[in-house]
């Protein structure tokens, strides 16, 4: 099932070895020369900074000699207060207090600019994809799923609003009342995606926030910036002046200010629990402070005594380790009866071993360097408490690292005691607990912190709709013998408790980016004939019963 395609890392110079010297990397997949990004888009005008500038290094290393050292691959400006609220005033501006030219234009003019903009985008294809690897070290197959998925998000987003459009031009009479009912925008969005999926996870809530009538502030994570130069032109092409701003450096010279003034209406941010709190406790009006929020999560696979174990095994390892463990949605904890824990358990770590390590530009490779500063070193104390505390890396090289890359541990048992048990890994640690009543995997989600999804593997139908019963009230997304994940993007993406506020999919963050206002009147005669001449004489945007095809 798991064809062999890398081999065995056994010693830490097999672990270098992955790693390319300066002159071997393959010409279509090089950056011909660093991106030192100096501009930045704000008021409509792409400025040059030429203040301070955060290098950027990549997770890729050169190897020289016996030394790994990270490429430089460009650098960013680091701008300051004064710029930060510079764009909060030109999106204050361009949302004028819901009179600017944005919020009050018609759906389908909004639509031209977005449609446009999707446009110009798939030009950047290349160099965005590239930048994908380069900067977050995602395999070439996945960045190029991560910009097609995208621009699909972008597609589908246009249909889902022509429809919510389509419902709200008509008039509702009801009780002698006659009303109009529309979604409104809320006002100025401050937009800010998570490394893993700079692009999507930032696009997703920043398009809908747009298509809405919003005006946005934009600023990238911290790993993942250069990605987006290439698409500044096409923002500020395709948009109004003001409608998007972009803003670059350290979160508390940038980010915490603009919170602070009060002047943000919308916070949409995929990261920590940590910063989201920091964030929103900035914020001098909490009532006015709209959250949307995709936090933290740690979900946990439960496979039952009778599954199907090939099936269980290559979910539950492309669950765990596609995008090296770094997705929100991964599988963090698996829950394996003890009546195949042996079988499965070694199948699993036969998986493990074939999947390829190496480049992000290599064909099949699955597992790649890690982004994040000294994660390899945090993997290694995670996984070193959990030994401690009686667990057991139980595949060949587990744990081995060099520079950036970390050749996933598979431990097990992992005790409820150690950090791995309920600490989200966001790495290549393949976490594992045996059970004997499952009563345990379900007190384990009852009492995370977290409730985005789990996965339960089995075949008896009424065992799994004896745990679906009580996992659903517990998580937002229960999946039969499969992974968790995201998508498809139709579907409704939230979590409980620490891992979600409001609700993303394609129709579901339209709608949290709007609030619905009606016009209402009493159903007289005069009223009606008000009412008519407008419609008929095209006097208003919101009062217009025009269908958008
Ligand atoms: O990091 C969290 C992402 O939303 C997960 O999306 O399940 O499609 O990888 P995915």
């Amino acid at each position: 099932m798991f064809e062999m395609k890398g081999k065995l890392m056994k010693t830490i110079s097999d672990v270098s070895a992955l790693f390319p010297t300066e002159g071997s990397v393959p010409e279509r997949h090089a950056l011909t020369a660093p991106l030192h990004q100096q501009s930045y888009l704000v008021k409509g005008e792409i400025r040059s900074w030429s203040g301070p500038a955060q290098d950027v290094l990549s997770p890729i290393c050169f190897r020289q000699g016996n030394e790994l050292k990270q490429a430089s691959i460009g650098s960013y400006p680091l701008m300051g207060e004064a710029e930060a609220m510079d764009a909060l005033a030109a999106a204050a501006k361009a949302f004028d207090k819901g009179r600017g030219d944005w919020p009050t234009m018609t759906v389908a003019d909004r639509i031209a600019c977005v449609e446009k903009f999707a446009f110009r985008m798939l030009e950047k294809r290349d160099a965005v994809v590239r930048l994908l690897m380069w900067e977050i070290g995602k395999t070439l197959k996945d960045a190029e799923k991560e910009f097609d998925r995208t621009v699909e998000y972008i597609r589908d987003s246009v249909e889902a609003l022509k429809d919510i459009d389509r419902a709200s031009s008509r008039f509702v009479i009801e009780q002698g009342i006659i009303a109009q009912i529309r979604r409104a925008p809320l006002g100025v969005v401050l937009c800010m995606g998570p490394f893993n999926y700079p692009l999507n996870e930032t696009f997703t809530t920043l398009i809908p926030a747009l298509m809405m009538g919003n005006t946005v502030i934009f600023k990238p994570p911290k790993l993942g910036v250069l990605l987006h130069e290439p698409l500044l032109e096409a923002f500020r092409d395709s948009f109004p002046p003001g409608v998007v701003n972009t803003i670059y450096g350290e979160g508390q010279k940038v980010i915490s200010p603009v919170m602070a003034s009060g002047g943000v209406d919308v916070l949409a941010f995929i990261g920590s629990c940590r910063v989201a709190n920091a964030l929103k406790k900035q914020h001098p009006r909490p009532n006015r402070l709209k959250c949307i929020l995709g936090l933290e999560a740690k979900n946990a696979g439960i496979v039952l005594e009778d599954s199907d174990l090939d099936l269980a095994v290559k979910e539950c390892v492309t669950g765990a380790l596609s995008y090296n463990g770094q997705r929100c949605t991964a599988l963090k904890m698996l829950f394996i009866h003890e009546d195949v824990i042996d079988d499965l358990m070694s199948r699993l770590v036969t998986a493990v071993g074939r999947l390829k390590c190496g480049m992000p530009w290599e064909a099949d490779v699955n597992l790649t360097p890690l982004p994040e500063p000294g994660k390899p070193g945090k993997l290694a104390e995670l996984v070193e408490d959990a030994v401690r505390l009686g667990g057991r890396v139980v595949n060949e090289g587990g744990g081995l690292h060099a520079g950036t890359f970390y050749y996933p541990a598979v431990v097990c048992p992992v005790e409820p005691a150690s950090r791995l048990y309920c600490e989200e890994q966001f790495g290549p640690v393949v976490a594992v607990r045996p059970f004997r009543d499952v009563a345990e995997p379900i007190r384990y989600v009852e009492e995370s912190r977290y409730g985005q999804q789990v996965s339960i593997f089995g075949r008896d139908p009424e065992r799994i709709a004896a745990l679906v019963d009580p996992l659903v009230n517990q998580v937002c997304r229960v999946n039969i013998n499969s992974q968790c994940q995201r998508g498809p993007d139709v579907f409704p993406f939230t979590g409980r408790k620490d891992s979600a506020e409001a609700t993303l999919s394609v129709s579901d963050a339209l709608r949290v980016f709007a609030i619905r206002t009606l016009v209402a009147a009493k159903a007289d005669g005069a009223n009606k004939e008000l009412l008519s001449r407008i419609t008929r004489e095209r006097k208003s945007r919101f009062i217009s019963t025009d269908f958008l095809f």
